[in-house]
């Protein structure tokens, strides 16, 4: 998106300038594709908000994943600024409040994108959750490194797992949480509602993109997303055996930490994107008190204690993905016309 030199603030933006970047921010990925935010704009800034029609209150009756997703489109729209010339200024002095909005964008200065904000921002359009399996081939360790550093640059902590005792054990607790969910008829129902969609519904998850059924003997365990119409995995394939696991954690549970996890995780997988790796979300195990207590008693420890998102990550390709609602109906565009 190119800017002109009169353009200072958000209220000088054009209609089409703003979409764009509205566009850029709604890219970010949300549970069951729920999309749970709007953008209201004044003349000085953007302002991310919860929408709350659309919670999950069977799965998040806490919100977390709502706020996760805010601080993903956050990011998002960090790096569509920072690549149309501006030092975006951010204020998170809402997040913690128990208010809808979660963070204020200013345009900040002018300023020329630095290479590692263009490739993320280049990453945006390109990066897709990936449910079918993946190829067997390991991360190489200086992209293991690349994707952990991602997390540190916004707060948040990655560990990264891709040895067979570290999978199995974490399979185990997977196994239990998504147990957890299909036992209870309020969780199914509420996934049940936001899933097997058709290819080109705006919200929620469509079949196409819903990967096959895992066989009961595969190394972890995922939600349906078809509604029970899943394809067979062909006898030829199963998942892959060593995937990478990265369990990405905060400080605390406070409502501003989870919005910085949002801007890790998105930072993380544009990071992956960019480096031609695919991912998919097990986020079940931190929905699960019972499951994220133990993932973190097991694997967590120091000044991160908190899990907020657990991804697989590989090489592979989607099968379908997942489309956003028109930009329009999530702007609130308060400016005053000229
Ligand atoms: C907090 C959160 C939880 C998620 N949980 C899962 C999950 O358990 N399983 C899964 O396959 N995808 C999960 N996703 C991915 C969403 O389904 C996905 O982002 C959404 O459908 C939009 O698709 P996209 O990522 O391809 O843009 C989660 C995403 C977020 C942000």
């Amino acid at each position: 998106m190119s800017v002109s030199h009169e353009v200072r603030r958000i209220g000088d933006l054009s209609r089409s300038q703003l979409e764009n970047l509205v566009a850029a921010a709604t890219a970010a990925p949300s549970m069951h594709n729920t999309q749970p935010w709007r953008f209201r704009i004044t003349g000085s800034f953007i302002e991310i908000q919860i929408d709350p029609q659309r919670a999950l209150p069977a799965e998040d009756p806490q919100g977390w994943t709502q706020r996760l997703a805010c601080g993903a489109a956050l990011f998002n729209l960090r790096m569509a600024l920072m690549s149309a010339g501006f030092a975006p200024k951010v204020n998170m002095g809402l997040a913690g409040q128990s208010g809808a909005a979660v963070a204020q964008v200013a345009l900040g200065d002018k300023h020329i994108c630095p290479p590692w904000a263009q490739e993320l921002a280049d990453a945006i359009t390109k990066r897709h959750t990936v449910r079918e399996p993946f190829v067997e081939a390991l991360v190489p360790a200086d992209v293991q490194a690349k994707l952990q550093n991602a997390a540190h640059e916004e707060g948040a902590d990655l560990r990264l797992f891709d040895d067979s005792a570290s999978l199995t054990e974490i399979g185990r607790l997977i196994h239990a949480a998504h147990f957890w969910h299909v036992s209870d008829d309020a969780s199914a129902q509420e996934l049940r509602a936001w899933t097997g969609k058709s290819a080109d519904d705006r919200e929620g998850v469509p079949s196409v993109a819903a990967g096959p059924d895992a066989r009961p003997s595969e190394l972890l365990d995922f939600r349906d997303f078809s509604r029970g119409e899943g394809r067979s995995m062909p006898l030829s394939k199963g998942y892959e055996s060593r995937p990478l696991i990265g369990i990405l954690s905060v400080p605390s549970t406070r409502n501003v930490d989870d919005v910085y996890a949002g801007q890790a995780m998105q930072r993380v997988l544009l990071a992956a994107t960019a480096h031609g790796l695919v991912a998919s979300f097990l986020s079940e195990i931190v929905e699960v008190p019972e499951t994220a207590a133990r993932l973190a008693e097991r694997f967590l420890s120091g000044h991160h204690p908190v899990p907020r998102m657990v991804l697989r990550m590989g090489y592979g390709t989607a099968a379908g993905h997942a489309k956003r609602r028109d930009v329009s109906s999530v702007i609130i565009d308060e400016r005053v016309a000229p």
